[in-house]
C-alpha cells in the first residue's frame, strides 16, 4: 500500500514537475521577446533623438540661409545706381569756348536712380564700390574745336574731340571703371573749345553700376 502511494505520487509529481518546467519555458521565451523589443525600442529611441537633433541643425541652416538671403536683398537695394542727363534743360547755345577747363553741367536729368549724380555739379559719387559704365557725347558747330574729357577724382580718364569740325561735329566715348564709395566722375570741357545743346539733347552724359564689387 504504502509503495503504491510512492508510485502514484511520483508519477503525480513528474507531470507537475514537467508543467512547471515547460511554464518556466514559456516564462523565458516571452522574457526574451520582451528584452528584444526593449532592445528596438531603444534603438528606436536613440534613432528619433539623432533624426530630431538632425532636425534642429537642418532648421538652423536654413534660418542661415534665409537671413543671409534678406541680408542680401537689402544690401543689393542700395545698389541701384543708373543716371542719364541731357547738357541743357531747355532752350539752345553753346557752352563755351573758355579760357579754362570747366566741368559741364548737364541739366536736363532724364533718370537718376540711388541720386548720386548731382544736376548742381555735374558729379557722380558713387554710392558702393564697384564696376560701372559710363558714356558722353558731345555735338558741336564749325570752326571751333570741342573736345571733352572723363575725370575720375580730377585725373583723365578718356576723352572726345573734333578738332575744328567744317559744319558739325560729333563724339563720344565710354568707359568701364573701378569705383570706390565716394570716387567722383565728371567730365570737363577743354580750354579755348565748345559745345553745343539744344531740345534734341545731343549733348549728353550717363553711367550705371554695372554690378558691385
Ligand atoms: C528595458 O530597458 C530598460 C532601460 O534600459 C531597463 O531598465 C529594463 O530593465 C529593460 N527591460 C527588459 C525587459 O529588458
Ligand atoms: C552729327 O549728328 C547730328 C545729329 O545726329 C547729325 O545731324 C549730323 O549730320 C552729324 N554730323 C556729322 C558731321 O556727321
Amino acid at each position: 500500500m504504502a509503495v503504491l502511494q510512492m508510485v502514484l505520487l511520483l508519477c503525480a509529481g513528474s507531470s507537475l514537475a514537467d508543467d512547471l518546467f515547460s511554464l518556466n519555458v514559456n516564462i523565458i521565451a516571452e522574457l526574451q521577446k520582451l528584452k528584444s523589443m526593449n532592445e528596438s525600442i531603444q534603438k528606436l529611441e536613440e534613432t528619433l533623438a539623432k533624426v530630431l537633433s538632425e532636425n534642429e541643425a537642418l532648421k538652423t541652416t536654413v534660418q542661415d540661409s534665409q537671413n543671409k538671403l534678406e541680408a542680401f536683398q537689402k544690401e543689393n537695394e542700395g545698389k541701384k545706381v543708373a543716371f542719364s542727363a541731357g547738357l541743357l534743360e531747355s532752350g539752345t547755345g553753346y557752352t563755351g569756348p573758355i579760357s579754362t577747363p570747366k566741368t559741364l553741367v548737364y541739366k536736363k536729368v532724364f533718370s537718376n536712380i540711388g541720386g548720386a549724380y548731382d544736376s548742381n555739379t555735374g558729379v557722380f559719387t558713387a554710392p558702393v564700390k564697384g564696376a560701372y559704365y559710363f558714356r558722353f557725347y558731345g555735338h558741336s558747330h564749325g570752326g571751333t574745336t570741342m573736345a571733352i574729357s572723363l575725370l575720375k577724382n580730377g585725373k583723365t580718364q578718356c576723352s572726345l574731340h573734333a578738332w575744328k569740325p567744317t559744319s558739325n561735329g560729333n563724339a563720344s566715348n565710354g568707359v568701364v571703371l573701378t569705383l570706390e564709395i565716394g570716387d567722383q566722375i565728371s567730365t570737363q570741357l577743354w580750354q579755348n573749345t565748345w559745345v553745343y545743346d539744344d531740345p534734341e539733347s545731343y549733348t549728353s552724359f550717363g553711367g550705371f553700376l554695372i554690378f558691385p564689387l
